[in-house]
């Protein structure tokens, strides 16, 4: 029997190009198992993110160098096309590499492989392709991931992701829209639409949508209650996005729009191409609109050249907009980038210290933001049982964590209100006040 054990590192659009990857590998006849000692072929979708991410790979890789006798090894993901053959050298066992672009490639190369192949890669990067496939395997039953658009033309300076990723491409509407009420049929009732840059989706098709239009006829399709989508880039945020979720309450209220810093000094040269003002718009538009939009953000601190003027700006923005919710980093250089060549006198400790005063002061306003919920009530969507606590996991419209109890015994993926009662910064607490809706 052939079998394979599958490791999944980064983001959402590699969470989501794993189930791909796992309904292709099924379709083959291969059989999943559920650690890498019972597998013949062992993967790892991998993120080259940050040097930390990549990192995990490496030390994956490294423990199975001499217990992994017998075994294929593949590298799949961002670091296999950020290292490429490189890989090989670095960990002679691997015998797949293959990137994201060539995943419509994956059945061919895996032939190869069962027909003794040592060495195969997928990593050709100057494609049209998205990965489409009928096999995904979803990993759960009620909220579906769903690619609309691949690959990024953006040049952020600091950012991996064009090389890794490849180019702009969106799916067609109509494939999308197939899929989505595909996927209603079989009982999903949360949607969240997946791209890197998932606001610069264009229909290829002529007169085709854009994505305010796409969000529009996702959000009508019978059976749906939430549609989300993840990531936006604040060029390209149109006030359209703004005013088709005004219209329709299926899509949820919560817009992720990372800012990255608050100086335009270093949105400059991070290349972002708007600057404070214009990312101000923006939150100003959601602010005002007649949805209850949460909004979170991602964070690089210490970029080449960040002041501590340029770091303060960056606190005051945090201030104004008073996030939800933040991820933040500290700036970790990346191959191929352009901000390699940016000279960076900021020493690290310094970056450190900027890194915990921001996330003291986050945490201080999700506190605070989190409080203000208390005796309000919210619909979640039942995520599961915690044994230990003896509460439900909810999710909110806004993408809180609401941990609720009840009485009623709840299937997952029920949706019910909760009212809040009590607040921390990472998550509320609650009491049921529905039956399921
Ligand atoms: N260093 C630190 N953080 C980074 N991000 C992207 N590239 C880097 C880097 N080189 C962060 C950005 C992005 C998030 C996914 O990761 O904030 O929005
Ligand atoms: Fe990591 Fe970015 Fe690749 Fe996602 S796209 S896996 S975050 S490097």
């Amino acid at each position: 029997m052939k079998t394979f054990y599958i490791e999944t590192f980064g983001c959402q659009m590699n969470a989501h190009d794993s189930e791909k990857v796992i309904g292709t590998l099924m379709q083959q006849g291969y059989q999943q198992v559920a650690t890498p000692e019972d597998a013949g072929l062992v993967l790892y979708n991998t993120c080259s993110i940050r040097d930390k991410a990549e990192q995990k790979v490496f030390s994956r890789l490294q423990q199975f160098k001499r217990a992994g006798a017998g075994k294929v090894f593949g590298v799949l993901g961002c670091v296999a096309q950020q290292e490429g053959e490189n890989i090989f050298d670095r960990a002679p066992h691997v015998s797949l590499v293959c990137g994201s672009a060539s995943y419509t490639k994956l059945p061919e190369l895996l032939v190869q492989i069962e027909n003794g192949e040592r060495r195969v890669t997928g990593l050709n990067l100057d494609t049209e392709d998205t990965f489409e496939t009928p096999f995904t395997r979803r990993d759960n039953p009620h909220r579906a991931y769903l690619t609309v658009m691949e690959g990024c033309d953006k040049s952020c300076a600091y950012c991996v992701v064009p090389f890794t990723r490849g180019p702009e491409r969106s799916r067609t509407g109509a494939s999308i829209l197939e899929e989505v009420r595909q996927l209603a049929s079989h009982g999903y009732t949360e949607i969240q639409l997946l791209g890197q840059n998932v606001n610069s989706y264009r229909d290829p098709s002529s007169g085709g949508l854009d994505f305010a239009g796409l969000l529009r006829e996702v959000a009508a399709v019978p059976g749906l209650r939430r549609v989300r989508f993840t990531t936006s880039h604040p060029r390209d945020f149109g006030k359209e996005i703004i005013d088709s979720m005004d219209e329709n309450p299926v899509l949820c209220n919560h817009v992720h729009l990372p800012v990255q810093s608050g100086s335009d000094h270093v949105l400059k040269r991070m290349l972002r191409h708007y600057t404070r003002d214009e990312y101000m718009r923006r939150i100003e538009w959601m602010k005002q609109s007649g949805r209850n939009i949460a909004i979170t953000t991602d964070m690089i601190v210490g970029f080449p050249g960040e002041s501590d003027a340029d770091f303060q700006q960056t606190l005051d923005l945090v201030d104004e907009v008073e996030y939800d919710s933040m991820f933040s980093f500290k700036y970790s250089p990346r191959p191929n980038t352009s901000a390699l060549t940016l000279s960076d006198p900021v020493p690290e400790e310094e970056k450190g210290r900027r890194l915990t005063i921001l996330q003291e002061k986050q945490r201080a306003i999700q506190i605070r933001r989190n409080a203000d919920l208390v005796g309000k009530v919210e619909e979640v969507m039942v995520e599961g049982y915690n044994h230990g606590t003896g509460q439900w996991i909810g999710r909110t419209s806004q993408h809180r964590t609401l941990n609720f109890t009840t009485t009623a015994q709840l299937p997952e993926g029920a949706y019910l209100d909760v009212r809040v009662t009590r607040a921390g910064p990472n998550s509320l607490a609650g009491e049921a006040v529905s039956q399921i809706q």
